[in-house]
């Protein structure tokens, strides 16, 4: 019997958040790994360093290309010269908030990226190579009743960034439907760890309160308290990335805990944790939250960080993925919690 050849995975989208996870866990799992990585003035390989050489850019079973998904020439060039088994497409202008400042360039990232990845693979005949599409929940935007949500319930988007994920969601349908692409959506709601960007919701809180715990920062400034997410983490929301593409056929699926939480309760969670004792006072964008001991105010509102338009509630019902992928999460929003205050102790 000859050797089994080692399965060949395309990351766009390495360098981020769930890039990294989703690297270290086909590393496990003995593929050989391609990752596009956008060139930066700075270093932007700090999630995946430990993974491999960095002034080489590889190891034996994991290599790094320049790319950009917003070059479609480029983009068809790195497909064509790997022959993927699986692409993934993690690759996007990720920040809800940043896309009402940019939102050209959001489209032209997040959405038409994921089309110029389909087409290269549509244009290369590539009949064996699988697509995953990093959908969101920030597709469904505007939901009428606060119920879960799942792979049925209609899309309302209420940003670019939300806009963007419908088109690359329904490119994704498209080119399973005309073309027969292996193409598959995972719809995954918000997602956090260690690792997560600095200006998202979860990683600031945390990172504030615990500079604040140790005196280093007086105040911490936040926008909508009021917002439900269902938060879980991405250590488990890779594992279901991968679930995906190895189901029979190509389909869309939500991934999410099924938990709600405000903003507010992930502030209070995290200040229990940090045994910062804090009272609430005040109303609209004059609560504050004060420090028991010490009386000072250190959470305090900014309009800055409200948008234009919000997606008050997200909360996802992933039975069908538990079901037929056999994906659930494993990671609770407490050792979440406990997992992010760990890393920013240490810095
Ligand atoms: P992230 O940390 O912001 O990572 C985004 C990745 O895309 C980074 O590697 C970034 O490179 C890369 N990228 C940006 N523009 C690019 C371009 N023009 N060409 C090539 N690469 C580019 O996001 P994440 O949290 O890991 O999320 C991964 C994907 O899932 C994204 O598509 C996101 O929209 C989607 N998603 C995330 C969540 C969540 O809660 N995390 C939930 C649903 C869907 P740099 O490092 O150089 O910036
Ligand atoms: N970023 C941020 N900063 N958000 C704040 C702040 C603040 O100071 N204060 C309150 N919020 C509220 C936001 O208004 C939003 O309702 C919620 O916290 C979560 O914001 P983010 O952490 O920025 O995440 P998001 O839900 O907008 O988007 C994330 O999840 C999507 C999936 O639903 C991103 O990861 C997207 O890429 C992803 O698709």
């Amino acid at each position: 019997m000859g050797k089994k050849m080692k399965k060949v995975a395309l990351i766009f989208g390495i360098t981020g958040q769930d890039g990294s996870y989703l690297a270290e866990l086909l590393l496990k799992k003995k593929y050989i790994i391609h990752g596009v990585k956008r060139r930066s003035s700075s270093a932007n390989t700090d999630r995946i360093d430990h993974l491999f050489d960095s002034v080489n850019f590889s190891n034996k079973n994991f290599f790094i290309h320049y790319g950009d998904i917003s070059d479609g020439t480029s983009t068809l060039n790195i497909i064509n010269k790997i022959k993927p088994d699986e692409i993934y497409n993690l690759a996007a202008q990720s920040h809800v908030r940043v896309s009402f400042d940019v939102p050209e360039y959001t489209a032209d990232i997040t959405a038409l990226g994921a089309l110029r990845i389909l087409e290269s693979i549509k244009i290369l005949n590539l009949r064996k190579t699988k697509y995953y599409q990093a959908s969101s929940s920030e597709m469904y935007g505007l939901v009428g009743k606060r119920k879960s949500l799942n792979e049925k319930t209609p899309f309302h988007p209420r940003s670019v960034y939300g806009v963007s994920k419908v088109f690359a969601y329904h490119a994704a349908v498209h080119y399973r439907e005309a073309y027969g692409i292996f193409a598959s959506n995972g719809i995954l709601f918000n997602h956090e760890s260690p690792r997560r960007g600095p200006t998202f919701v979860t990683k600031k809180i945390v990172q504030g309160l615990v500079r604040i715990k140790k005196g280093l920062q007086k105040k911490l400034t936040l926008g909508n308290l009021y917002a439900i997410r269902d938060w879980g983490h991405a250590k488990d929301y890779a594992v279901s990335m991968w679930k995906i593409l190895q189901h029979k056929k190509a389909d869309d699926w939500v991934i999410a805990t099924n938990k709600e939480n405000t903003v507010k309760n992930f502030v209070n969670l995290t200040a229990k944790k940090l045994s910062l004792r804090i009272k609430w006072v005040g109303k609209g964008l004059n609560e504050k939250a004060i420090n028991i001991e010490t009386k000072k105010v250190i959470i305090d509102l900014d309009k800055k960080f409200l948008r234009p338009t919000e997606v008050d509630f997200l909360k996802g019902d992933f039975s069908k993925a538990r079901k037929k992928l056999k994906w659930k999460p494993v990671i609770t929003t407490n050792e979440l919690i406990e997992d992010m205050i760990e890393e920013e102790i240490l810095k």
